[in-house]
């Protein structure tokens, strides 16, 4: 007689986890309404407040350990501030607007960005630039932060089968990038480089959809974090290293515990957590979610909600109704 094996059981959040969800569209309705005006500081202050309310309506005691910066310099989601109507106690990493640029320009890829992890589940990135180096899970086990871009390229396109002139690379327009992005010139892969937002391109190379397999350069340490977070739920592979901007900012990494500055940052120094949330609403369109779209009374939003233990993927359209406030759950 055949023996029915039962599933290992998936350690679930205690927390709803359509709740988070809840909080990015918030953040991505408030935002949206400021695309295209040129007011990035206005847009991300009205995304903030949404973000901080939504969760403070939540059934959690959460710690911002990600955050708009220190209590001095964010009034809100400030690092170390608690948020939540009390209850599972966990770490938050925010970005209320990924990409104040591009909603303040109305370009592509700004996103509203969380990840949730049990307390200590997530790194406290000081708020410097990082070196990065993301994939998908075919390729993340043949990269290495260290060896040659075209190395690199090439143990990606092996992993997944195909030349490297079918391999798209992601990297920030920055003068900085000159030397990897004649690098991957030279291996020849294809490069799409962007003005901002790289978290919404690390995740897109666990997406098969988007077309994107390799997204590389040096940008903001806290994005590197929620990047990480998000791979770490998708099973790609992300890698970091600290590139403080000025020794200041390297004694101010030292003091919060990165002794060694050139240490490599894998994916479980980044989101060591095991039961990790990740969720993005889009702002404006983007390669992983449309941007929020506004059409007569309605506005409709969509995003992207994936959960560690499971590694399911959910993609949720929403469409909310104006003038009350109908994403909010006690509205
Ligand atoms: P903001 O949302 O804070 O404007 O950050 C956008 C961003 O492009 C990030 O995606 C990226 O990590 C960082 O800025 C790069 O920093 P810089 O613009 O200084 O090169």
């Amino acid at each position: 007689m055949a023996t029915i094996v039962p599933h290992p059981p998936t350690r679930r959040s205690p927390v709803d986890t359509l709740d988070f969800v809840r909080v990015t569209e918030a953040a991505a309705l408030a935002a949206s309404r400021w695309m295209g005006r040129g007011e990035r500081n206005i847009a991300d202050g009205a995304a903030v407040e949404e973000m901080r309310d939504a969760l403070n309506e939540m059934d959690i005691a959460g710690r911002i350990v990600i955050g708009e910066g220190e209590r001095d310099e964010a009034p809100m989601l400030f690092i170390g501030e608690e948020l939540g109507g009390g209850g599972f106690a966990v770490d938050i990493a925010v970005d209320p607007v990924e990409g104040t640029n591009l909603v303040a320009n109305g370009l592509p890829n700004s996103i509203a960005v969380m990840a949730i992890a049990e307390r200590g589940g997530l790194l406290h990135a000081p708020d410097s630039y990082m070196q990065k180096l993301a994939v998908g899970p075919k390729a993340a086990a043949y990269v290495h932060i260290d060896a040659s871009v075209k190395d690199n390229l090439e143990a990606v396109a092996n992993a997944l089968e195909r030349p490297i002139n079918d391999v798209t690379v992601v990297i920030l327009d920055r003068e900085r990038h000159a030397d990897l992005i004649r690098e991957c010139r030279e291996a020849g892969a294809r490069i799409k480089l962007i003005s901002d937002g790289d978290v919404d391109a690390a995740i897109a190379t666990c997406i098969e959809s988007t077309g994107i397999q390799v997204s590389m350069g040096t940008g903001g340490a806290p994005e590197g974090v929620l990047a990480a977070a998000a791979l770490k739920c998708l099973g790609g592979g992300f890698m970091g290293r600290l590139q403080p901007r000025s020794a200041e900012e390297g004694e101010r990494a030292k003091a919060m515990g990165f002794g060694d500055l050139n240490r490599i940052l894998t994916l479980d120094d980044l989101a060591s957590g095991d039961n990790i949330v990740f969720v993005a609403t889009g702002i404006t369109d983007g390669d992983l979610v449309r941007g929020v779209r506004f059409t007569g009374n309605q506005a409709r939003t969509h995003s992207i909600l994936i959960h560690s233990s499971t590694g399911t993927v959910r993609f949720i359209e929403s469409v909310h109704r104006l003038g009350a406030r109908p994403n909010r759950r006690r509205a």
